[in-house]
């Protein structure tokens, strides 16, 4: 591992996950580059946001492509960049398991719920369409399956009683964008493993 670790980020829209991480970065507080930002969709905003810190940004449009060919391209991309770590900002896509094994235990995603609850899409809604009094985000290792890997990083907020969709998701957001930082930051200045579906930081 270099230090600092050479990171690519890969988002599909706003990028505001990504923003706090190169803020992160600019002030010195993560062992880390980012070397390049991809996005499966070329309007995404967050190409422009990296373009704009002097990122090299780039867009490999997944529309009409195959899955695998479509991966294959963003892999070799990151390679090219010589890649450490993956961390998915935002990024509308399925990854196989190809993508998955070639960078093992080096992907990151966060996802805006307390996982294991409320795993893939509209989370926020079911949450509140659940009842549940608490809930967060997750930053955690990817794995094979839907945002199942082992967690790095939680943090909650309370539901509030009028809360609605928007309301909440932007809590949580304010949340995601502190732990994102707070993951990656551990994982990189930290002794860590995975322990069955854990990981143990000692
Ligand atoms: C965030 O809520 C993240 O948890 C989810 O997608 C959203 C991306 O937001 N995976 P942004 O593009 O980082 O602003």
């Amino acid at each position: 591992m270099t230090d600092p670790a050479r990171v690519g980020v890969l988002l599909s829209g706003r990028g505001s996950n990504y923003q706090a991480l190169q803020r992160s970065v600019d002030e010195g507080l993560l062992p880390a580059e980012i070397v390049v930002v991809i996005s499966n969709h070329r309007g995404a905003k967050g190409l422009d946001t990296a373009r704009r810190a002097g990122v090299t940004a780039k867009a490999i449009p997944s529309s009409g492509m195959p899955r695998e060919k479509h991966e294959r391209c963003v892999i070799a991309e990151l390679r090219a960049f010589e890649v450490e770590w993956v961390c998915l900002a935002g990024y509308m896509r399925l990854l196989t398991a190809t993508f998955v094994d070639a960078f093992p235990h080096r992907i990151l995603n966060i996802h805006p719920s307390l996982l294991p609850a409320f795993p893939g899409l509209n989370v926020q809604a079911a949450a509140l369409e659940h009842g549940v009094r608490v809930s967060g985000c997750t930053v955690h290792l990817v794995d094979r399956g839907l945002d199942s890997g082992p967690i790095v990083v939680q943090r909650a907020v309370d539901v509030l009683d009028d809360d609605d969709e928007d309301s909440l998701s932007a809590r949580i957001l304010r949340e995601e964008h502190v732990a994102y930082s707070a993951a990656l930051r551990r994982l990189l200045t930290e002794p860590w493993r995975v322990e069955g579906r854990a990981v143990r930081f000692s």
